[in-house]
């Protein structure tokens, strides 16, 4: 019986390397139980790479002429592929022949013999890769990644029309890995396309968070109106690297004497540039461990330590990142936190705080004690605004996922969106002032017609309420959300504990609570196939949730307040 099962395995083995070979590579070369060499024989554009998630990750050299040209980590499909992922061979010119050098983990999972992995069989050349995947819960109107994994939103800037977002991209698997700035452009914050992957690892690193600037004033002398990014790199260590762009950030060119800023601290990250017109100077906080380390330059490339914010000051339950620094239409500053663990309902979340700057630091004007939170949801991190937006607004985009389970929310091919965009501002409540959030004005532009129950993308508006009400949405299927406001209590809640698929984490199934500093009038309440955000239309409340229904909520139920239902075009 042994002997039929092995005899079976090399006929389907030859099968395989035949099929292989018509698909543009030749037959594996096995060099030991984990090491194979691919030569690729295609002039086609893509080598589609077999992904299984289970499975522990490959090293995926491509080596040209003798040398290595790039190098991926890859969890290569054993059994079968879960999806597939595009290797793109127009990277590398078509004028030397390629290898794949392959090397799974020496201690890997998978029993069984290397020659017998289905990736040599799955593995395929193709022309074309079909990234208009359509999962159920893909959102309709909010950007989510063509293909693979997404983080934080980086580098935005808006310019002659165009929202530009960068972010933080696996183009070679749906699981944190390979980090790389994506890039997709909108000309409405709503619709966007993607455009390629142009910052890419390189010999400090991967590309971790950071941000761009437009160049009015050709500071770096690249050009007037050059993007100049910033972003880390992060191999060993965590340093602060610089790259140029003279086609509007399509693509760009990274400065020869990278890494820019370094320190002796391993969490040192997420540089994030603005000019501050009251002292003509470009400034950069950058996250260093628990606080904010604040530095500046008058020419973009040399930057001078100014001061470091944050001991004492709100939340330390974890790493403080992705910070962002903005003067309000008051003339006060607003220094953007984001931390991991800490969140109010655990995980990661957006805390920020209120003050003054004076051009070398940032002073809080509230007591240490005071920890501010941007939104009262589960799913809102990594909070930062696009550079040069127009009329001086505040634009933000959030990454809508908590580390708690980002890499287990139930979506394949692509992980994570980004929130709506929102317009920043601040309010008064008592002694202390605060964020306003509110959807951006792009977000009314995008309503469509009245609709008589809830789609699966839609805008719901409720307005009139009373000081108790009630929102429920729900599916046949009996999955639900609902959402209370107490006036009294001055509170807004979200349950989605019973909102549908939900097993994929513990950390998942909760009620989310919101202050609500005074009375709310109406709602708008912004639900997109696999997310609900709700917001006060004044800007007080913002609350953001991912929900997995297994049917879209058809079902809408109001009580102490009117509802109407717009489609999102
Ligand atoms: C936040 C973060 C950043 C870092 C990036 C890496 O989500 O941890 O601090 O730059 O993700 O992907």
């Amino acid at each position: 019986m042994k002997k039929i099962t092995i005899l079976l395995a090399a006929v389907l083995m030859n099968i395989g390397i035949a099929q292989a070979q018509n698909n543009g590579l030749a037959a594996p070369r096995f060099l030991s139980d984990n090491h194979a060499i691919e030569r690729v024989t295609t002039t086609q554009r893509y080598i589609l790479l077999p992904v299984e998630e289970k499975e522990e990750t490959a090293e995926v050299r491509v080596n040209q002429d003798n040398y290595c040209v790039k190098s991926i980590r890859v969890r290569l499909a054993i059994g079968k592929p879960d999806y597939y992922v595009p290797l793109d061979l127009s990277e590398f010119g078509q004028k030397k022949p390629l290898s794949l050098d392959i090397v799974f983990p020496a201690n890997r999972r998978s029993s069984g013999n290397i020659e017998t992995f289905s990736c040599w069989q799955t593995m395929k050349a193709s022309d074309t890769f079909d990234s208009k995947n359509r999962e159920k819960y893909r959102p309709a109107y909010h950007h989510s990644p063509a293909w693979g994994w997404m983080n934080d939103p980086n580098g935005m800037f808006y310019k002659d029309g165009v929202w530009n977002l960068y972010f933080q991209h696996n183009p070679y698997g749906s699981l944190w890995d390979n980090m790389t700035w994506g890039h997709s452009t909108s000309k409405d914050l709503v619709h966007w396309t993607f455009e390629g992957d142009p910052v890419q690892p390189d010999a400090w690193g991967t590309i971790f968070s950071g941000s761009s600037i437009v160049d009015h004033e050709n500071a770096a002398g690249y050009g007037k109106d050059a993007i100049i990014a910033y972003y880390t790199s992060a191999r060993e260590a965590q340093t602060q690297s610089m790259a140029y762009s003279t086609d509007n950030g399509k693509t760009f060119t990274k400065v020869a004497d990278n890494p820019i800023i370094t320190v002796k601290a391993p969490d040192f990250r997420d540089p994030h540039v603005i000019y501050a017109e009251d002292f003509k100077t470009y400034y950069m906080p950058v996250s260093c461990g628990q606080h904010m380390n604040i530095y500046s330059s008058k020419n973009l490339k040399d930057w001078k330590f100014e001061s470091s914010f944050g001991e004492g000051y709100g939340n330390h339950d974890g790493v403080w990142e992705c910070p962002d620094l903005m003067k309000m239409k008051n003339g006060k500053w607003v220094l953007v936190c984001n931390i991991n663990p800490g969140g109010p309902f655990g995980g990661s979340a957006t805390q920020y705080f209120v003050g003054t700057f004076d051009g070398h630091k940032f002073t809080c004007e509230s007591k240490p004690e005071v920890t501010k939170w941007m939104d009262y949801g589960k799913d809102h991190y990594a909070t930062v605004t696009f550079n040069n937006a127009p009329d001086g607004r505040h634009v933000a985009l959030a990454w809508m996922s908590n580390w708690q389970y980002a890499t287990q929310v139930p979506t394949q091919q692509f992980r994570s969106a980004n929130s709506i965009p929102r317009d920043l501002e601040l309010f008064r409540d008592g002694d202390e002032e605060y964020v306003s959030v509110v959807p951006s004005k792009e977000m009314l532009a995008a309503r469509g017609k009245k609709l008589s129950s809830p789609s699966a993308a839609c805008e719901i508006v409720v307005s009139n309420l009373r000081n108790e009400a009630t929102i429920t949405l729900s599916n046949a299927k009996g999955e639900q959300v609902t959402m209370v406001y107490n006036a009294k209590a001055k509170t807004f809640s979200m349950d989605r504990r019973k909102s549908g698929q939900k097993d994929f984490s513990e950390a998942f199934p909760v009620v989310t609570t919101a202050p609500t500093h005074g009375k709310i009038n109406s709602l708008r309440i912004f639900v997109d196939r696999c997310s609900i955000e709700a917001f006060d239309a004044d800007g007080k409340m913002a609350m953001t949730n991912l929900v997995f229904p297994s049917s879209p909520y058809n079902k809408l139920s109001v009580k102490g307040g009117k509802a109407m239902i717009f489609e999102i075009k």
